[in-house]
């Protein structure tokens, strides 16, 4: 196998590694490594520990991610995954990966950056070139519709072509949004005010009919450090998406709370102070989002609605991943969606 794999148990100690995992991380094997904790075997590659450390703190696991080795220059792709017991508790977590620096891999790698940037840029392109015609559909048919005032069924008609026209638009915008590259306005940000301006958004975007929504932001919030109308993104495409699952029946609960992403002791050699984190859980009864379809969600493009664009959660991940958060998915056909959103208070104590 040319792929490097870890094991690890729950509690820290390293159950396998193979060598292509230590020739890919730079690393000799000793004879007593498979037992010691992992955080040790590992410690010279801080990054790698930082992933492994997730593998029980996330319910959604990195899937084909990558991560760059700094001092060793190296990008590996990886998949993590936990492994279970009979009642479906971690008991441990695998890491597989692949060194994409490998000559045939960069080639690989670099075909396909070039293929998304170009299509990136087409995709701009289109949409830049859309948005004209479509202003222009939306005020003619204003105009005719002044000039039709006396047929009630023209009126229908070109109400209809308006109503078509904005949708048109709406998913055009969303697209420039995408592929254009995130600059963040960081401020010092109260959530609750964003999350009531998302629900407020949200009813634009989407019917909200009989839905109860309820905003649950404890009275000591911390103000955060972020992108307020970045943010407020986020939990409109969230809120909307809730609104969309439940159609026009239902409850959304939007909880926050504080939190810290802690280290595991088992996980580091040093300690560190907890970095505080406000975590943010919009969650639905409705339908669930069905397994086989939870690694796909948060593609691009990737949609179940007729009319969807299938960008809302791509942006969400990308404006998250902007502000170094975690976005985490819990869902079941049981206890609905619950979408979870982890910011870090402090924006300067992302740097490293
Ligand atoms: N709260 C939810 N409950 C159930 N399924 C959901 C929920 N949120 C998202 N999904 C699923 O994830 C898919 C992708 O969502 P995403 O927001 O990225 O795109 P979309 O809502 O289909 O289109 P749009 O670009 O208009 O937002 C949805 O089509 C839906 O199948
Ligand atoms: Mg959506």
């Amino acid at each position: 196998m040319r792929n490097g794999v870890i094991a690890i148990h729950r509690d820290g100690a390293l159950m396998l590694m193979n060598d292509d995992a230590y020739r890919i991380f730079g690393l000799t094997r000793s004879t007593d490594d498979v037992g010691r904790p992992f955080a040790e075997v590992l410690q010279g590659r801080p990054d790698v520990l930082r992933v492994l450390a997730t593998a029980f703190e996330l319910s959604h696991l990195p899937n084909r991610a990558e991560l760059r080795l700094k001092d060793l220059d190296r990008v590996i792709g990886y998949t993590l995954s936990q492994v279970k017991d009979d009642e479906g508790q971690p008991i441990g977590a695998v890491m597989f990966f692949k060194d994409l620096t490998r000559v045939e891999q960069l080639e690989e790698r670099e075909r396909l950056r070039d293929r998304l940037a170009s299509l990136g840029e087409m995709a701009a392109g289109i949409a830049h070139e859309l948005k004209n015609p479509l202003a222009g559909i939306e005020v003619m048919a204003g105009l005719l519709r002044r000039q039709v005032a006396d047929s009630p069924d023209a009126q229908a008609l070109l109400a209809d072509i308006i109503t078509e026209a904005k949708l048109a638009n709406a998913i055009v915008v969303e697209m420039l949004e995408f592929v254009r590259p995130l600059r963040l306005q960081i401020d010092r940000t109260n959530v609750a005010d964003v999350l009531h301006q998302a629900v407020t958004l949200a009813e634009t975007k989407a019917t909200r009919g009989d839905v109860s929504v309820e905003i649950d932001v404890p009275s000591d919030l911390p103000m955060i450090e972020v992108d307020h109308h970045q943010l407020c993104q986020v939990f409109t495409n969230l809120v909307a998406n809730a609104f969309e699952a439940l159609g026009g029946s239902g409850r959304i609960t939007i909880t926050v709370r504080t939190g810290a992403i802690e280290e595991d002791p088992a996980f580091s050699k040093e300690p560190h102070a907890p970095l505080p984190t406000v975590v943010v859980d919009v969650a639905d009864n409705g339908p669930g989002v069905p397994p086989e379809l939870t690694d796909r969600i948060f593609d691009p493009f990737f949609t179940t609605k007729p009319q969807g664009s299938g960008l809302g959660l791509a942006i969400v991940r990308k404006i998250v991943d902007a502000h170094d958060g975690r976005t985490d998915l819990n869902s079941s056909p049981e206890t609905g969606t619950r979408f979870r959103v982890t910011l870090p208070v402090n924006a300067n104590e992302r740097a490293n």
